[in-house]
């Protein structure tokens, strides 16, 4: 299958979801790509700006990204925007990212049904400002006339996974106290269906720019087979020629899932 040109003028791997053998560009695309956008703090500092320039551009690459995904051809992209202990920050940062999540969301809930771009959020959302809230549950709502097929771009706040688990356990559990579930019924896919990520395959790929090599509590339930690439780049410096690194350094991986390769 031939290379297919995107709207940023590269070449990109075309859309195709087929397994192939490994390293062959194009083929065997991820589904599903995961990223921690770390870096922007170092990146800012590196110019001599404030933190809150370097998420400012580090959204700016989010949407470069979110974009180049949905050409070539990948389903689900999850970023980390904001954990569980990100409110440990200053509240002026704090509040430049949630201010910088609400002009996205703004632009969004005008945007996604003509760019065909589905927006889902995974976190604990009761500590959210209102108003990003309801913006959120907007997004849902829009989510859910487009269609299934359409890219979809899943922003992690106020999330960590270990929370995650912990919410889908409680939920689990007062569905069981309900009389709705019983305990004996409870595997890996039912679980599942009680994370944020309910109907979402598992990342195939998770990426973490800028140097740090640490899973930082992100998708702890999910990544039980994802690959992992690291590189140094700051994420507001991650741009397509990188991800395009990523997805060739996994298509060049041998999977087996503990012994046999799918
Ligand atoms: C990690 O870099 C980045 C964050 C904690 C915030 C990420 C948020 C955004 C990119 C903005 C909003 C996102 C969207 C989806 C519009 P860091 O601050 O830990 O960097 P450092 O390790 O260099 O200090």
């Amino acid at each position: 299958m031939a290379n297919q040109s995107t709207e940023t003028g590269r070449l990109a791997p075309p859309r195709s979801n087929e397994t192939g053998s490994s390293g062959e560009p194009g083929k065997n695309l991820p589904r599903h790509i995961a990223i921690i956008m770390d870096g922007n703090g170092r990146w800012a500092a590196s110019r001599g700006l404030p933190r809150t320039a370097g998420h400012k551009a580090g959204a700016e690459t989010f949407r470069r990204i979110a974009t180049y995904c949905k050409n070539i051809g990948v389903k689900y992209l999850t970023v980390y925007a904001f954990s569980t202990e990100n409110w440990k920050r200053s509240e002026t940062e704090v509040s430049a990212i949630m201010a910088l999540l609400k002009k996205y969301l703004l632009e969004a809930v005008d945007t996604m049904e003509r760019d065909h771009i589905r927006l889902h959020f995974f976190g604990d959302m009761t500590p959210i400002a209102p108003e990003l809230r309801a913006l959120a549950r907007e997004t849902d709502e829009i989510t859910e006339h487009l269609s299934k097929d359409d890219f979809q771009a899943n922003v992690c706040l106020n999330y960590g996974g270990r929370d995650e688990i912990l919410r889908a356990a409680r939920r689990f559990a007062a569905d069981c106290a309900a009389g709705e579930r019983r305990v004996e019924e409870l595997d890996e896919a039912l679980f599942s269906e009680y994370l944020d990520s309910a109907g979402i395959p598992d990342p195939e790929l998770i990426i973490r720019p800028s140097g740090e090599q640490r899973l930082s509590n992100f998708l702890l339930w999910q990544c039980a087979y994802s690959e992992f690439y690291y590189t140094d780049t700051f994420w507001p410096d991650f741009d397509e020629a990188e991800l395009d690194r990523a997805i060739a350094a996994y298509q060049s991986r041998d999977r087996r899932f503990g012994g046999v390769k799918k």
